[in-house]
C-alpha cells in the first residue's frame, strides 16, 4: 500500500537505521490516524519519537480523505475504492447514477465490455465537468458466448475507448481466464502487452482468475498482471485454493481487487460475520457494509470495488476509508468469516478450481 496509514505496517525501508537521515518521507492521508502512524513506527523500530522525527518528515494530508491509493507493480497507482457499473447497474446504461459517484467524490470507474454500459462512463464523466485525467477507467475484456472475433483484445479495447470518449483506459483486464477464445490465454496477453506499449491502456490485469491461470500466464508472461479482480469476503478468503492464489499474487507483487464484498450482509445475512461486523461498526462508529469495505482492503493490502445506486450509500463507502480498522478487529472479522463458506459469482471458473 502507498500511503500506509491501516495500522498494521511498517513504513521504514529495510535497512533503515534511526537518525541517520531526513530523506524518509511518509504522507498521512488519513487525519485521524496519524497518531496512529506514528505510535505504529515507534513500536515496530523500538526508536524514541524524537529520533523518529530526526529520521522521518510525516505531513497529514487533509484534503486526500479519499484519495487514498495503492501502488501498482508497474509504478501507477489507483484509488483504493472503485465504482463498479456491474451487478446493480449490469446491462443497464445509467448515466445519473455514475455521474452522483463522481460528484460524491468516486474517482475510479469499473467497467467492461460484457456490462454493455460503457457509453454510460464516458457520458457521466463528461457531463460531471471532472477532468478525464483525474479519474481512473477500469474496463475489461469478454463476454458469455463470444466467438475469438468479438474478443479480440485490440478490437474490443478500441471499441470500448470509443464509447468511455477517451484514448486510453487506465487498466485493461480479462474478465475470466474462459474469455480468451482461439487465442489462448498467452495470446491474448501478449497482445494485452501490445497494447500498453501501444498506449492504449496504462497497465494491464486479470480478473477472476485462480492459481492455476496465473501459473499458467506466468510461462509466457513479459508483463505481470498488475491486479487480479476476485470476489473477496470473509465467506470466502479461507479456501485452501484462494490461500495459494494470494500466496502467488503477493509473490508478483500482483494487487488483489475484491469485489462483491459486502457479501456476507446483503447476499448471505444471518452468518457469523453479521454480530462481528456490527460489533465492529458500534466501536468504530460505522455502519457495518463500511467495515467489510475496510476489512477487504487491509486484509488485501489491495482495492476494493463496490457500488451503490443511492448518493447517501456512495458518501458512506468513500468515508468508510477516512477510518481503519485495528488488529484485533481485522482478526476477528477473519475468524467469523472461517465458519461459513460462501461464493457468490463466477461458479463456471471455480467449479472447476482444484480444491
Ligand atoms: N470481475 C468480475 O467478475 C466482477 C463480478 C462482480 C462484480 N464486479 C465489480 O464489482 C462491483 C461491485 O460489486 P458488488 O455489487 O458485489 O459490491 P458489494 O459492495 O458487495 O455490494 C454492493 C451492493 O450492496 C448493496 N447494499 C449496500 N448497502 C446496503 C444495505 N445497507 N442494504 C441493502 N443493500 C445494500 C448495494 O445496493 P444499493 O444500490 O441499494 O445501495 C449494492 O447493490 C460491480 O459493480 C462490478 O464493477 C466484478
Amino acid at each position: 500500500m502507498e500511503d500506509g496509514c491501516t495500522g498494521n505496517r511498517s513504513f521504514l525501508p529495510a535497512g533503515f537505521r534511526p537518525g541517520t537521515s531526513r530523506s524518509h518521507r511518509h504522507e498521512c492521508h488519513n487525519p485521524r490516524n496519524a497518531t496512529g502512524c506514528m505510535t505504529l513506527l515507534y513500536k515496530t523500530h523500538r526508536i524514541t519519537p524524537s529520533r523518529l522525527f530526526r529520521a522521518y518528515t510525516i505531513t497529514v494530508n487533509m484534503s486526500a480523505q479519499t484519495n487514498t491509493r495503492v501502488k501498482l507493480n508497474d509504478g501507477a497507482s489507483i484509488p483504493v475504492v472503485g465504482f463498479g457499473a456491474g451487478t446493480a447497474l449490469f446491462g443497464k446504461e445509467n448515466v445519473q447514477v455514475i455521474k452522483k459517484a463522481l460528484s460524491t467524490g468516486y474517482r475510479y470507474l469499473d467497467g467492461a465490455q460484457m456490462y454493455k454500459n460503457s457509453e454510460s462512463i464516458g457520458t457521466a464523466l463528461k457531463e460531471s465537468g471532472v477532468k478525464r485525467d483525474d479519474v481512473f477507467i477500469l474496463t475489461k475484456l469478454g463476454k458469455d458466448g463470444a466467438s475469438s472475433d468479438e474478443i479480440e483484445p485490440r478490437r474490443v479495447l478500441q471499441e470500448e475507448l470509443k464509447k468511455l470518449q477517451t484514448d486510453h483506459v487506465d487498466l485493461f483486464l480479462i474478465h475470466n481466464p474462459f474469455y480468451v477464445g482461439d487465442r489462448g490465454l498467452a495470446g491474448t496477453w501478449a497482445v494485452m502487452e501490445e497494447l500498453v506499449k501501444e498506449g492504449l491502456t496504462r497497465s494491464i490485469g486479470v480478473s477472476n482468475f485462480r492459481e492455476e491461470d496465473l501459473l499458467e500466464l506466468e510461462k509466457t508472461w513479459k508483463i505481470k498482471p498488475a491486479v487480479n479482480q476476485i470476489e473477496f469476503h470473509p465467506y470466502l478468503f479461507h479456501a485452501a485454493n484462494v490461500q495459494r492464489l494470494l500466496a502467488l499474487q503477493k509473490k508478483h507483487d500482483i494487487k488483489v481487487q475484491s469485489y462483491g464484498p459486502q457479501t456476507p450482509l446483503f447476499r448471505v445475512p444471518g452468518g457469523p460475520v453479521d454480530p462481528v461486523a456490527e460489533r465492529v461498526a458500534k466501536e468504530q462508529g460505522l455502519t457495518p457494509g463500511q467495515v467489510l469495505l475496510l476489512w477487504a482492503h487491509q486484509y488485501t493490502g489491495g482495492v476494493v470495488v463496490t457500488t451503490s445506486r443511492d448518493d447517501g450509500r456512495q458518501q458512506e463507502q468513500l468515508d468508510a476509508f477516512k477510518h481503519s480498522l485495528t488488529q484485533e478487529q481485522v482478526d476477528a472479522i477473519s475468524e467469523a468469516g472461517r465458519g461459513k463458506f460462501y461464493r457468490h459469482f463466477m461458479a463456471v471458473v471455480w467449479d472447476h478450481a482444484k480444491p
